[in-house]
């Protein structure tokens, strides 16, 4: 029957628990963990942020995780593993179908200019390797980006550079990707998330030790820490900070856009997905309130001071992680500086390329699902639309396109997709259900309130969430 052959083509599985959690948690933690968290609170005041984010964490972040992974454990049952067949199991109308096709555009869009930005890290690895940032003075080194990302002036070493690594970025993520799920994408999280934790151990313990006058550091470590880390209960109160806390929980647990429901519909029908998702989603935690906290602002806090930071961080933490952190590495002399700059843009690399396969898989599915695709040649076409996706992010990016897609793709459509999944699991398919695919083969217990999270408090939030992402960008 039809539905065999589909099984015959599409036999692909984790090789392992430990395995599927690493892939998990590597598809979490990405480039927003390390530079978006803590310029996020950096902007809303530091530990005005810090209790919202936990709240939203717990209320939004936490059921989501439980939602994405039942529903690919459930549609996995059935033979589906990409979104719109995922969402399409749930329910007769067909509608759900379409969506699940939204989910995977907005994959594909975030993972053009979420690619273009890891090509960034490759390159700056490459130039800390050739020692590119040692003769250059702060000045230089902020004009280096500049000069980066400028077609025009880009004279910063390989011609046409910033093309040339997308490219290679793109290319690399195809050829992982075709190598399919146990023998590329686990294998590429079980090299790339301990390299992680170990340069960012690194990096944290610099940040943590750095000391007022070492090194001509201005501040200690504690400073920028404190900052971050003082609770405000005030912060209660200002509807701005929430929004941004709960953008912040979306983008870093990588829900709303389907990537956790492929990745769990590759998990066996009997196994438990209750505790997973607990472990990769506080694996994700981990990294980005501990390392995520330690590094950047410690560092150049203790180097420039808090208010430059807020300064330099008004659009982001982009331009902090290229434009000034290369030159404060240089402050620990060549050769710790220099393994700093690789162990930052390395580490940013291994959280960059572990999301970004995974940003191909609903695609991978689909094709494989739909149209009986190989995975070769679902994984170069995949490659293809990114590479055509992304390039107007490289030639166009300081007209604002990388930011529009930010905006459009990695803000206002996953809530959006949030919100409708949440609807089809609470409502559609139905609570009783739900709680059933939920805590089915659960190595944990989960608390009975959480029914009533999911139903009720999950979706109010996510509403609140939509409408203040439509009113403006969430600083
Ligand atoms: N969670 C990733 C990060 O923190 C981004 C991401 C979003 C990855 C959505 C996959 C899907 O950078």
């Amino acid at each position: 029957t039809s539905k065999t052959q589909a099984k015959t083509i599409h036999k692909e599985s984790w090789g392992s628990r430990v395995g599927l959690i690493l892939a998990m948690a590597g598809n979490a933690v990405g480039l927003g963990n390390f530079l978006r968290f803590p310029v996020k609170a950096m902007q809303n005041g530091g530990g005005a942020f810090i209790i919202p984010y936990l709240v939203c964490f717990l209320l939004m972040g936490i059921p989501l995780l439980w939602i994405e992974w039942s529903m690919g454990r459930f549609g996995g049952k059935n033979g589906h593993h990409s979104t719109p067949f995922i969402l399409d199991s749930m329910d007769r109308r067909k509608f759900w179908k379409y969506i699940g096709v939204f989910g995977i555009f907005t994959n594909i869009a975030v993972a053009a200019y979420y690619c273009y930005l890891e090509s960034w890290t490759m390159a700056y690895v490459y130039h800390f390797l050739v020692g590119t940032f040692q003769e250059l003075n702060q000045v230089e080194v902020a004009s280096f980006f500049e000069k980066y990302v400028d077609l025009n002036t880009s004279t910063t070493g390989i011609p046409f550079e910033p093309i040339f690594f997308f490219l290679l970025c793109v290319v690399l993520n195809t050829w992982i990707l075709s190598k399919g799920l146990s023998g590329g994408v686990e294998i590429a999280s079980k090299i790339g998330m301990p390299l992680l934790i170990f340069f960012g151990a690194f990096l944290a313990y610099k940040g943590i030790t750095l000391q007022a006058g070492k090194d001509g550091a201005l501040y200690g470590g504690a400073v920028g820490l404190n900052f971050l880390w003082t609770p405000q209960f005030d912060s209660l109160a200002n509807p701005k900070v929430w929004l941004a806390a709960a953008g912040q929980i979306f983008f870093t647990l990588s829900v709303g856009m389907g990537t956790i429901q492929c990745y769990a519909s590759y998990v066996n029908s009997k196994q438990d997905i209750a505790l997973n998702a607990m472990s990769a989603g506080w694996m994700n935690e981990f990294v980005e309130v501990v390392l995520g906290s330690a590094i950047l602002i410690p560092i150049s806090v203790g180097y420039l001071g808090i208010d430059k930071v807020v300064e330099l961080t008004t659009s982001g933490g982009l331009g902090l992680g290229f434009r000034t952190m290369p030159f404060l590495f240089g402050q620990w002399g060549t050769v710790i500086g220099s393994f700093a700059g690789v162990a930052f843009f390395g580490l940013l690399f291994f959280a960059g390329i572990t999301s970004s396969l995974a940003m191909g898989t609903p695609w991978m599915g689909f094709m494989q699902d739909e149209f009986k695709w190989k995975r070769e040649k679902s994984a170069i076409s995949f490659g293809l639309i990114v590479l055509i996706l992304g390039l107007p992010t490289v030639f166009f990016f300081n007209e604002g396109v990388f930011d529009q897609y930010d905006y459009w793709a990695g803000e206002v459509s996953l809530v959006v997709f949030a919100l409708l999944e949440t609807i089809l699991f609470a409502w559609v398919f139905g609570m009783d259900k739900g709680w059933k695919e939920i805590t089915d083969g659960a190595d944990i217990h989960i608390p009975g309130f959480y029914r009533l999270v999911i139903k009720w408090i999950t979706p109010v939030l996510l509403l609140f969430v939509f409408i203040g992402s439509l009113i403006g960008p969430a600083n």
